[in-house]
């Protein structure tokens, strides 16, 4: 009996050597679909190949798809684990030609796999065909030899395959096998074809419309094929199951189920385990393809299917956590098909213990609510709205997981009373938002958000990515396109774009759509909605049109390096200066980080080197970043560094870099850096590059601010210090490693120099005049000069020379030097009792047009704007003398 590997391997092996390439499955988050939540179906990484937007090296293409349907157009969730054949988590077996064959080549081709590699008899297939598609039924009629009856005529959109409300489309034909008259159930198109006599296995698609958002359609340029068979049904089928969940791989993880859960995998507990093996592959996947649980967009639907399953599970009785330990068997299944998987199988685990512990704690609570609500109720009766909101708010119900456990007691939810709740809540968290001065304008973006839902952040995963356009702001109103050279807010869907918070600068880059393009120099947010400051550069943009949208990924990179840096310059603060450390703001910009933090004194030259080795160290190691979801208390618990006072949600993201030398353990309770971080951070501590530290100063009152750089901004500033040396270098014409001792020479030198001329210069005034030149005012030797070149400090030590020469009498000297003028006066010790220095130098002062001058009766200085007025500054000097007779 062939498992389901082989025939997965058998059916890519067949369209290769019928010249197809085999292509790996892409990522269940679509990169070049805006409109999807996940990959559907195996057409969607083809998208743009049928609309003719793109071409590769070759025309016809087999995969094996992951795809999830839980959410959108094709949504399985509610019917997951009830019927055989519904799955929120499958693989899609499928052949592609793009312009090649057509109609004539992909009927031929699914005939003979059928019949003779997978050697399903003849007698029990019969097909559909679009009412009109009369190629079809004459290719089938030819190929196949299968009479009218067998090939039946559909008006319906069931024979009209569209991917979702936008993209390529076409007719099409299925293939039915009939599992016999022991099963009830009736041909398609008949009244009892719900049944499960004839099951579908095989939708060949003709691609030649493509479908747009306002309900037109128009013929594509040339005609494709894609086809979908799932593995699981043909699996099924092939291993003579009637039950998907009965194949090989399916049983091999209700089996773990059941091992873990110590129930009877086919006893009453067989819904529960079905349920627990559809979801564990749909997380597990999403989560290995980077979705992680959060209550917005993608992230939510993994959430709503994870705890759906965890509910499964505590129905079964398990009372710890038992999703991740079924992992390791899902791995064993599926890990040599995906990669990816055993990857992720890490983090896969972590994040599904992770959630499933936390949902423990209120799931009991919420259950015996639900029963109590429900005692309370007539028989039968729906759930009010508002219990079911308040499971949702409180307890973290998703609405499905309540509607799913109704759904055994035959009940169901009033939803008009839910969805009023959850409007209530809305208006309230708006009318409670207060914002940065913007209140007023900010009644736009809730509005948004209350008609599109939020912006979905990708951008921790990719840096370009498809959006769609929402809405086109300018001046606070919406308008439906914006021309070349207008400024304007571009809301979309999803981005990569960064929103400014946490310090984390928003990012810019390029949006491009099919008639326009714009540069993003901004991004913020408001009520979840990310506001794209953009001009646009070329052409129109719509509203409505599917975007490209690219992050400038070198600025990212710089400020993703200085994010990183800054979690390790805070950790080695701490190690230097002590646990007081503690972030009190930071910046994370393109050009350089900043960092406030509580510490009382200037960083010593010696702790600033230990902080930047330290940081430098864990650049080297080049240790894996990792992020982790969490609750805060969870976090805490770690030792994780929060802000102080800041409020946190009911998870957080746990940022975690650097292992301690030593401890041998990757980045987990090990790790050197731990923080609740909501930025984007390098993969590898190594892609920082480099550290260096600009310097420290005080920011207010306690708190320190230190500026650093990284990557190649640290190294350019390295090399521009290391130039001047250079230079400095050059003009002492000595080695760099002499410059300090030369400097310091030079420096003893010039004070020495400087001390000889203020001699040299006392002395040449001295001998120009002295005793000799003094005049005699009222019986007082008095010597009033101006000397040159003399600074304020030798005026002084000139006045004692003189008073020393005159034995007996008063001085008065008057200097300019450097545009500054100063006098100074000094009356000898006999003579004091009579005369004042301080009142010699005030007059002179005031007469120079300045102000004050002071010292003691021997001796004054003060200083003045100049010595314009010089005489008269003598002039009134010698009256002083004259009136003290
Ligand atoms: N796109 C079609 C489907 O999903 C055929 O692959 O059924």
């Amino acid at each position: 009996m062939p498992s389901l590997s082989d025939i997965r391997q058998t059916f890519l092996g067949y369209f290769e050597k019928n010249g197809h390439r085999v292509v790996e499955s892409s990522p269940l988050v679509p990169r070049n679909d805006p409109t999807l939540m996940f990959a559907n179906s195996g057409m969607v990484q083809f998208k743009n190949l049928f609309t003719g937007v793109e071409t590769r090296d070759y025309q016809r293409a087999t995969t094996a798809q992951k795809c999830v349907r839980a959410g959108g157009k094709h949504n399985d969730l509610d019917n997951v684990g009830y019927t055989a054949r519904h799955h929120t988590f499958f693989e899609m077996l499928g052949n592609f030609s793009f312009g090649d064959y057509f109609k004539e080549g992909a009927i031929p081709f699914a005939w003979e796999l059928l019949t003779k590699e997978f050697d399903i008899p003849r007698h029990r297939l019969l097909v559909t065909v679009y009412h009109t598609d009369d190629e079809a039924a004459a290719i089938w009629k030819k190929v196949a030899g299968l009479s009218d009856d067998r090939i039946i005529r559909i008006p319906t959109s069931d024979n009209f395959w569209q991917m979702g409300p936008t993209g390529p489309c076409g007719p099409c034909t299925e293939i039915f096998f009939d599992h016999g008259d022991s099963i009830p159930g009736g041909p398609p198109g008949s009244a009892d074809e719900d049944g499960d006599r004839f099951i579908e296995i095989w939708n060949l698609v003709f691609m030649q419309n493509e479908q747009f958002e306002d309900g037109s359609m128009r013929a594509l340029d040339m005609q494709s094929i894609d086809t979908g068979m799932g593995l699981e049904r043909i699996g099924a089928l092939l291993q003579g199951k009637h039950d998907n969940y009965d194949t090989d791989l399916m049983r091999a993880l209700i089996e773990a189920s059941a091992n873990v859960t110590s129930v009877d995998p086919d006893g009453p507990g067989k819904v529960h385990h079905r349920v627990i093996a559809d979801h564990l592959r749909s997380t597990s996947f999403l989560i290995a393809d980077g979705v992680m649980p959060s209550n917005e967009g993608r992230g939510y639907v993994l959430r709503r299917i994870m705890r759906r399953a965890m509910r499964h599970a505590h129905m079964l009785g398990a009372t710890d956590p038992v999703m991740h330990k079924l992992v390791p068997a899902l791995v064993r299944q599926m890990g040599a098909a995906y990669p990816e998987l055993t990857r992720a199988q890490a983090m896969i685990e972590e994040t599904l213990r992770s959630e499933e512990t936390r949902f423990r704690q209120t799931l009991d609570r919420g259950l015996r609510l639900l029963d109590d609500e429900l005692a309370k109720l007539p028989d039968g009766a729906d759930l009010p709205g508002e219990t079911a909101f308040k499971l949702y708010d409180t307890f973290g119900f998703p609405l499905d997981l309540t509607q799913d456990a109704l759904r055994e007691k035959g009940r169901g939810v009033q939803i008009e009373g839910f969805d009023a709740a959850m409007a209530e809540q809305k208006r309230m968290a708006r009318a409670a938002w207060s914002g940065s001065g913007e209140a007023a304008d900010a009644r736009i973006w809730f509005e948004l958000a209350d008609k599109h839902g939020v912006t979905e952040f990708l951008g921790y995963d990719t840096e370009e990515a498809e959006g769609q356009v929402m809405a086109l702001v300018i001046d606070g109103a919406e308008v439906a396109e914006a021309a070349a050279g207008t400024k304007v807010t571009i809301v979309v869907n999803q981005t990569p774009f960064y929103a400014e918070s946490g310090g984390q600068v928003g990012d810019a880059g390029l949006i491009r759509t099919e008639t326009g393009a714009a540069r993003v120099a901004d991004t913020k947010k408001v009520a979840g909605v990310f506001l794209h400051q953009a001009e646009v550069t070329a052409g129109v943009i719509s509203r409505g049109q599917g975007a490209q949208l690219a992050v400038d990924h070198e600025r990212r990179g710089a400020i993703r390096a200085n994010h990183s840096a800054t979690h390790l310059l805070h950790e080695a603060l701490r190690g230097v200066l002590g646990e007081h450390v503690a972030q009190r703001g930071s910046l994370n910009a393109p050009d350089r980080l900043r960092f406030d933090f509580s510490h009382n004194s200037a960083l010593s030259a010696e702790e600033m080197t230990r902080i930047e080795a330290e940081v430098n160290s864990f650049i080297r190691q080049n240790s894996p970043v990792e992020t982790r979801l969490m609750t805060p208390d969870e976090a805490r618990a770690l030792g994780a560094q929060a802000l102080f006072g800041e409020k946190y949600g009911d998870e957080v993201r746990v940022v975690s870099m650097g292992v301690h030398p030593g401890s041998g353990k990757g980045a987990d309770g090990a790790a050197y850096s731990l923080e609740l971080c909501g930025g984007t951070h390098v993969a590898r501590t190594g892609d920082i590059g480099a550290f260096v530290l600009l310097g420290d100063a005080a920011s207010s009152a306690g708190v320190r601010r230190i500026e650093a750089l990284t990557g190649q901004a640290a190294l350019d500033h390295l090399r521009a210090a290391d130039r001047r040396l250079g230079e400095i270098a050059g003009i002492l014409k000595a080695q760099s490693a002499d410059v300090v001792n030369r400097v310091r020479a030079l420096a003893d030198e010039r004070k020495a120099l400087a001390n000889e001329v203020a001699q040299l210069k006392r002395q040449l005034a001295m001998s120009s005049g002295g005793a000799s030149e003094a005049e005699e005012v009222a019986g007082v030797r008095f010597i009033a000069r101006r000397v040159e070149g003399v600074g304020g400090k030798e005026l002084g030590a000139l006045v004692e020379e003189m008073k020393a020469s005159l034995g007996s009498g008063a001085v008065l000297l008057l200097a300019e030097d450097g545009g500054k003028a100063t006098v100074a006066a000094g009356v000898t010790p006999d003579l004091t009792g009579r005369i004042s220095a301080v009142a010699l130098v005030q007059a002179a002062t005031a007469a120079l047009g300045g102000k004050g001058g002071g010292g003691r009766p021997d001796r004054a200085q003060g200083g003045a704007p100049s010595l314009a007025a010089a005489e008269t500054a003598f002039q009134d000097a010698r009256k002083i003398i004259e009136d003290s007779k």
